[in-house]
């Protein structure tokens, strides 16, 4: 097992890139099958999660060479249609493929997720829509089986603005017969970027950041190439991380109004912030106040960033309340940061948060990519060393991200240890 030792008392500063959105990348990876020839995407984060799917594509029959953070994804006429489940259990971003099979081939057979690590996170949204688009959808063997001759226009209302429900029934409706509206939709700006990326492949689509879209279905879409968003969730990590660490850092190759709500909320804590067309800059001299956050989907503050802000709060003056309304059971980490000295009582989906004024070292382990971003934030201001065990969730999500802490000025190395057995 890889652990990161990271020497609490650095304050971070300096310049720091972000790459690519994880979260839209691994979406655009996906519609590349929605047409035949070589798809080309660029700014393409260098983690984990885009090498499990590029092996989801191979397996599917495309041809997919990296060069830096470029892609080059080439769609045969047929693939096959079949994604089995030790690629999706690595990685349940990769039923994103669902759409577009259905879709452009009349069948797919995508392995359930299973258990997760961030609560039930169902799928029966992305079947209810591909249901609606007049998709057979069946559940043999733990795998769901989706058919159909043709998708036809539909309405599809979610209950809950769902980003991959969103995307899964946008990625089937471009090629469906007539005209589908999707309400409450997603407005993640990763729906836009698909949304942008569709469009250039021949899509006909309306109303993207709205509540609502309107999609014309067409016979046939084309190859293209495709820029990939900036990775807003990487960026709001280092705004978190310069406030908690009061340091100053200028996070560039980023959109500042895609983090709006958490510069806000950083602003309220106590921190400078300027913003720039490449990005923006956060300064924090003092230690920050503590402030309430609820996560909600866009373009409320992301549930991706709640552990780092609960981290934040539980280093702040004053007392808070955190409350989650996008996945429940996403707490688990609060138990880590307790073992470093957070004093936090956990409520149904409320945090309460008694701001300590340090955090002292003790071995942590990470349950999932932002879980284990956090606790890397939260040892960055605990005395001595602490070990932050199971980074390879870490992987899966931040591109280089010790190298970039430790030109930030971080101490920070990453060892792999023999992995103890709890059962013995
Ligand atoms: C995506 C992001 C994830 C982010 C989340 C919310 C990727 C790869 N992951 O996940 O990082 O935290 O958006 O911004 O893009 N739900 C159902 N039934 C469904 C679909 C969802 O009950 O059919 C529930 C989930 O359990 C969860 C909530 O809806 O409680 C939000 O899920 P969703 O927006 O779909 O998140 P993901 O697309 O899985």
């Amino acid at each position: 097992m890889d652990v990161y030792r990271v020497r609490g008392g650095a304050r971070l500063s300096g310049s720091v890139s972000v790459a690519g959105a994880k979260n839209s990348a691994l979406k655009l990876m996906a519609a590349a099958l929605l047409a035949s020839g070589r798809t080309r995407l660029e700014n393409v984060p260098q983690i984990l999660d885009v090498t499990i799917m590029t092996e989801v594509l191979r397996r599917l029959g495309c041809v997919v060479s990296a060069d830096g953070d470029v892609l080059e994804i080439d769609v045969p006429e047929q693939t096959t249609t079949e994604t089995d489940y030790q690629l999706v259990r690595r990685m349940r971003a990769a039923v994103a493929v669902l759409g577009p099979l259905v879709a452009r081939f009349g069948h797919a057979k995508v392995a359930l997720p299973g258990g997760d690590a961030i609560g039930a996170r169902g799928l029966d949204m992305h079947i209810d829509g591909l249901q609606r688009l007049g998709a057979d959808v069946r559940l043999e063997h733990g795998y769901l089986i989706a058919t159909a001759s043709r998708l036809r226009g539909a309405e599809v209302t979610f209950d809950f603005p769902s980003v991959g429900a969103t995307e899964n029934v946008l990625m089937a409706s471009v090629l469906a017969d007539g005209e589908t509206v999707i309400d409450n939709a997603a407005r993640e700006p990763e729906i836009v970027d698909l949304v942008d990326m569709l469009r250039s492949m021949g899509a006909v689509i309306e109303g993207e950041g709205t509540s609502t879209l309107h999609v014309q279905g067409t016979d046939g879409l084309r190859a293209t190439v495709h820029r990939t968003v900036p990775d807003r969730i990487v960026a709001g990590t280092w705004a978190i991380g310069a406030a908690m660490t009061r340091g100053d850092v200028r996070v560039r190759d980023a959109r500042a109004d895609h983090v709006e709500r958490v510069l806000q909320r950083l602003a309220d804590m106590g921190a400078d912030l300027s913003t720039y067309d490449d990005g923006f800059r956060v300064q924090m001299d003092a230690r920050p106040t503590a402030h309430d956050i609820v996560t909600l989907p866009y373009p409320g503050f992301p549930t991706d960033l709640q552990p780092m802000a609960i981290a934040l709060n539980a280093i702040a003056d004053g007392h808070s309340i955190l409350t989650e309304n996008v996945f429940e059971g996403r707490f688990m980490f609060v138990n880590e940061l307790i073992r470093l000295g957070a004093h936090i009582t956990i409520d149904g989906h409320h945090c309460s948060i008694h701001g300590t004024e340090r955090f002292s070292s003790a071995p942590v382990e990470a349950t999932d990519i932002r879980a284990g971003a956090g606790l890397v934030m939260a040892a960055l201001v605990a005395d001595g060393v602490t070990e932050v065990g199971h980074v390879h969730h870490i992987d899966r999500g931040y591109p280089g991200f010790e190298e970039q802490l430790r030109a930030l000025g971080a101490t920070i190395e990453r060892v792999t240890v023999p992995q103890a057995d709890p059962s013995e």
